[in-house]
C-alpha cells in the first residue's frame, strides 16, 4: 500500500487516481490546508471505490505513527508541503516548518516502522537563475526564496540520511533506503475526466490557473508580466508539464526504487520545452474559441527570463518522458474549471 502525503491536493489526488487505476491500493493522508473532502468524493467516483483517508498533519509525529499502525504501508510518495513562492517570502518559518520539519517527522517515523522507500516532491525552484539552458539535474543550486531554500533543504536531509544508511555502522537487519528526488518544473492541466484538478486558493499566483479564471469571466483580464526579456516573444519562457506527465513520472520513479538495492537518485521532470507567456496564453484561446484579454504589466520581482528542464536522466533511468502539448493542458484545464463552475465550487 502506497501512503500519499498531501493526498487531497492538486498532485496528490492525480497520484492517487493512477495508482489506483494501475491497481495498486493507496492510503491519503491530508490536513486539508489546502484541498476540501469534497477531492475525496470526485476521486472516489473517479476510481469508483472508496479511498482510504486520515486527516493528518505529517508534521504530527505520533498521528503519523499511527497511520503507519493502521495500514501495510510499503512507500511514500510526499507531496504535503506549502509551495507558494510569494507567500514563502512573507512566512518563511511557516515554510520551513511545513517543508523541513514535515520531512523530518516523515522520516522518523519511516525509518522507525522500517519503510524507507520514499518518492519527495521536489521543484526546479532551486536552481534559481539557471546558468545554462536546458537545465541538467547537475546545475547549481541557487535558489532565491524561502520555498526552494526549504525544498534544497530537504534534498539535503534525504542525500545524509541515505548516506548514513550507506556506513558500517549502520544495522544490517533493516533494509537501506530508496529514495526519488522528483524536480518539477511548471505543473499544469488537470485529469480528462474533469473530476481532479488544480482548484484555485483565492487569486492564482500561478499562470495557468490565472488565465483559466480569465477564460471564466472571473478575471477581467491576464497581467503578464513584462514583455522585454530575451525571449522568442518577450514573455517569460517556462517549461510547462501536464499534470499527467509529471505524476506518470512519480508512477516510474517508484517501479524503478523497487528494483534498486539502495538509492538516492535525483530526476527533472519537465518536458524539456519553453513555452512562452503568450504562447500558452494563445493555446487557452484556441481551446476556448476566442481571443483572452491581457495586459503587459512590469516585470515581477525575482522572475527570470526562460527555465526549462534536461529531462534526458528521468528518460534513461525511469524509462519515462511527457507525451501532452501546452494544448492538452489548456483543454484539461478548461474542462476542470468549467465542470468546477457548474458545481459551483
Ligand atoms: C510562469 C510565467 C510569470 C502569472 C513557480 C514556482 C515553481 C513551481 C511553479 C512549485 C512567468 C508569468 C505568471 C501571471 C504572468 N511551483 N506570469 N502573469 O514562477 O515559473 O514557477 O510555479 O514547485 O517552483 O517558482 O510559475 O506560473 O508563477 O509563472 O505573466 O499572472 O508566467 O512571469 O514568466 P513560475 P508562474
Amino acid at each position: 500500500m502506497i501512503l500519499l502525503t498531501g493526498g487531497l491536493g492538486y498532485l496528490g489526488s492525480h497520484m492517487a487516481a493512477q495508482l489506483l487505476e494501475r491497481g495498486q491500493p493507496v492510503v491519503l493522508l491530508d490536513n486539508l490546508s489546502n484541498s476540501t473532502l469534497d477531492v475525496k468524493d470526485r476521486l472516489e467516483t473517479l476510481c469508483q471505490q472508496a479511498i482510504p483517508f486520515e486527516r493528518v498533519d505529517v508534521r504530527d509525529r505520533d498521528a503519523v505513527k499511527q497511520v503507519f499502525a493502521r495500514y501495510p504501508i510499503t512507500a511514500v510518495v510526499h507531496f504535503a508541503g506549502l509551495k507558494s513562492v510569494n507567500e514563502s517570502v512573507q512566512q518563511p518559518l511557516a515554510y520551513y516548518d511545513h517543508n523541513v520539519n514535515g520531512l523530518v517527522s516523515l522520516l522518523s517515523v519511516m525509518a522507525e516502522t522500517n519503510v524507507r522507500t520514499l518518492v519527495f516532491s521536489s521543484t526546479a525552484a532551486i536552481y534559481g537563475e539557471p546558468q545554462a539552458l536546458p537545465i541538467p539535474e547537475s546545475a547549481a543550486l541557487s535558489p532565491v526564496t524561502p520555498y526552494g531554500h526549504s525544498k534544497l533543504m530537504c534534498e539535503q536531509v534525504l542525500r545524509d540520511v541515505a548516506h548514513a544508511d550507506g556506513l558500517p555502522t549502520r544495522s544490517q537487519d533493516v533494509e537501506r533506503w530508496k529514495i526519488a528526488i522528483l524536480r518539477y518544473f511548471n505543473p499544469a492541466g488537470a485529469h480528462p475526466s474533469g473530476l481532479i484538478g488544480e482548484i484555485p486558493q483565492g487569486i492564482p499566483n500561478n499562470l495557468v490557473p490565472y488565465i483559466a479564471q480569465v477564460a471564466c469571466g472571473e478575471r477581467a483580464y491576464l497581467s503578464v508580466f513584462g514583455q522585454d526579456y530575451a525571449t522568442v516573444d518577450g514573455t517569460g519562457v517556462r517549461d510547462y508539464i501536464h499534470v499527467q506527465d509529471l505524476i506518470a513520472g512519480h508512477v516510474a520513479a517508484l517501479q524503478w526504487l523497487s528494483s534498486q538495492a539502495s538509492a538516492c537518485e535525483v530526476f527533472n521532470l519537465g518536458r524539456g520545452e519553453g513555452v512562452s507567456v503568450l504562447q500558452m496564453l494563445h493555446a487557452f484561446s484556441e481551446v476556448v474559441g476566442r481571443p483572452l484579454p491581457y495586459e503587459i504589466v512590469a516585470r515581477r520581482q525575482g522572475d527570470c527570463a526562460s527555465v526549462y528542464a534536461d529531462a534526458q536522466r528521468a528518460e534513461q533511468l525511469l524509462s519515462w518522458r511527457a507525451t501532452r502539448n501546452v494544448l492538452e493542458m489548456a483543454e484539461d484545464t478548461w474542462r476542470f474549471y468549467r465542470a468546477l463552475k457548474q458545481a459551483d465550487i
